[in-house]
């Protein structure tokens, strides 16, 4: 864990120096004994030949001590032999071993960094090394840029770490049971052999990258890859009547979503460990997954007039079936928001569920209220011009007060555009426009614009999304 700034702690800010800061470990490995890693199905025997094609580079942990008939090496790679581990020639006379054959190394080239399915994430080491993952989003599946990136000790690997940016920032990684969080060290690590054999791509990946310090969570900032970490997803067929698409997933899913606002007092982590502990232990909810994170929307006023991003927690539930079971625990996460929300930083909240049913249909909910006066405001615009051209035809007179002047139909014409246009940006409507939810990071609203178009001193590159797979570029300065 980073150092937590005493200062925070003081101000009772925040209450963990990097909030929400999670350890992604990476799954695969090329290690020998890995029997996933020979095209056989089991690591080779004594009678066996050994090949690793000759064109591809790759390390290769050995933990202990293999006979080998025969062994066909690349042209660059290595072993890496801890106390133990190595080889003998046995001349194929392996009793156990049964007739000889060709075992070839897998191809570990094609394996992506942004390949959601490649890891596994975890609030703490301890909670990686016990298996106790957590479920996320396909986008936050991957790393994200205040996470620490676990390779297990104890085992080599090779990762394509190409990205739609210059560099692929984390907080910090470990390699071989070593953490770098420090960019120059990574850095010269990188460029080394072993560096090189293990991470190769047109993008580098780089450390020390602050962790997230804002207790209500920060974006994952891993949209720019959007299409890339999709590239590699299949998405199954969804059977059920409104399947939801979650932000930053690549997929529908049969669920449900709890959609959450917050204030200033908010945490995510403990508020993660409070629907952990109040919840997901309930027999009932042993099958949810559930998923939480900051999220950026684009929010629409009235479902026309585009506003800002604004930032909003994002609850994902999956049950593995049709998604009862968890439109059940966003109902039971809707009343305790009710009845907690006020001391836990909530300012309001919402579900949708894939049967179709939102927080709107239930009861103590306040969406009817927030329509009525939706509607109020609408009419009461609407009316200004009929009550003018009353006021016009002295059908209706002011009540008896001398000193107001009746203003005519056109200063109310002007009043009513006023009225409008301060429904445009004033009004506020508990629903659609929450000026505290305004992301709270500098620099938010820049992460979208640098996906496609980055300014690097050597020019400006140009990245068509469209075309990612082919890395097309253009940079203009040649
Ligand atoms: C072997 O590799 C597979 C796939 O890469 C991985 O899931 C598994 O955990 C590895 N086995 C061990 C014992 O590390």
């Amino acid at each position: 864990m980073p150092k937590t700034p005493a200062v925070f702690l003081l101000l009772g800010l925040c209450l963990f120096g990097a909030a929400d800061a999670l350890y992604k470990q990476w799954i695969p490995d090329t290690n020998y004994e890995n029997q996933t890693n020979w095209d056989k199905g089991s690591v080779p025997c004594g009678n066996d030949i050994v090949q690793f094609s000759a064109q591809r580079k790759v390390s290769v942990y050995v933990e202990t001590v293999h006979s080998v008939q025969e062994m066909r090496l690349p042209v660059d790679g290595e072993f890496i032999l801890p106390s133990g581990g190595g080889f003998t020639v046995s001349n194929g006379g392996d009793p156990g071993c049964g007739a000889g054959v060709t075992a070839q190394f897998k191809d570990a080239e094609s394996l992506q960094w942004f390949d959601p399915a490649l890891w596994q994430a975890a609030e703490s080491l301890d909670d990686l090394k016990k298996g106790r993952f957590l479920f996320s989003v396909h986008e936050e599946s991957v790393p994200c840029q205040y996470d620490n990136v676990l390779f297990r000790a104890g085992s080599s690997f090779r990762v394509d770490t190409t990205s739609n940016q210059p560099s692929v920032p984390v907080q910090s990684v470990s390699v071989l049971g070593k953490t770098f969080s420090s960019s120059s060290e990574f850095t010269h690590y990188l460029g080394s052999h072993s560096g090189r054999l293990q991470f190769h791509g047109t993008s580098s990946p780089s450390v020390g990258a602050s962790g997230c310090s804002d207790a209500s969570g920060c974006d994952c900032g891993n949209s720019a890859n959007h299409n890339r970490i999709c590239g590699t997803v299949t998405c199954a067929p969804m059977s059920c009547k409104k399947p939801l698409y979650p932000t930053g997933h690549c997929c529908e899913v049969c669920g449900a979503i709890v959609t959450i606002q917050y204030s200033s007092g908010f945490n995510i982590e403990s508020y993660r460990n409070r629907l952990q502990h109040l919840f997901l232990g309930l027999p009932s909810y042993q099958s949810i997954q559930l998923g939480m994170s900051k999220v950026l929307k684009s929010q629409y006023f009235l479902g026309v007039i585009p506003r800002v991003a604004a930032a909003e927690i994002q609850i994902v539930l999956l049950d593995g079936e049709s998604g009862a079971v968890a439109e059940a625990l966003a109902r039971d996460i809707l009343k305790d928001v009710q009845a907690q929300g006020s001391n836990l930083g909530i300012t309001g909240a919402e579900f949708q569920a894939s049967s179709g049913a939102t927080s709107g249909d239930g009861a103590g909910d306040n969406a009817g209220v927030v329509v009525g006066a939706v509607f109020g405001v609408l009419i009461v615009v609407a009316g200004l011009p009929l009550l003018a051209v009353l006021f016009r035809r002295g059908v209706i007179k002011m009540p008896t007060m001398p000193t107001i002047s009746i203003p005519s139909l056109s200063s109310l014409r002007r009043s009513q555009e006023e009225i409008e246009d301060f429904t445009d940006h004033g009004f506020e409507n508990p629903i659609f426009d929450k000026p505290t939810m305004m992301p709270e990071v500098p620099g938010i609203y820049g992460t979208e614009a640098a996906n496609s178009i980055s300014l690097t001193p050597s020019g400006v590159h140009f990245v068509n999304p469209a075309y990612d797979e082919n890395e097309t570029s253009i940079d203009f300065t040649a």
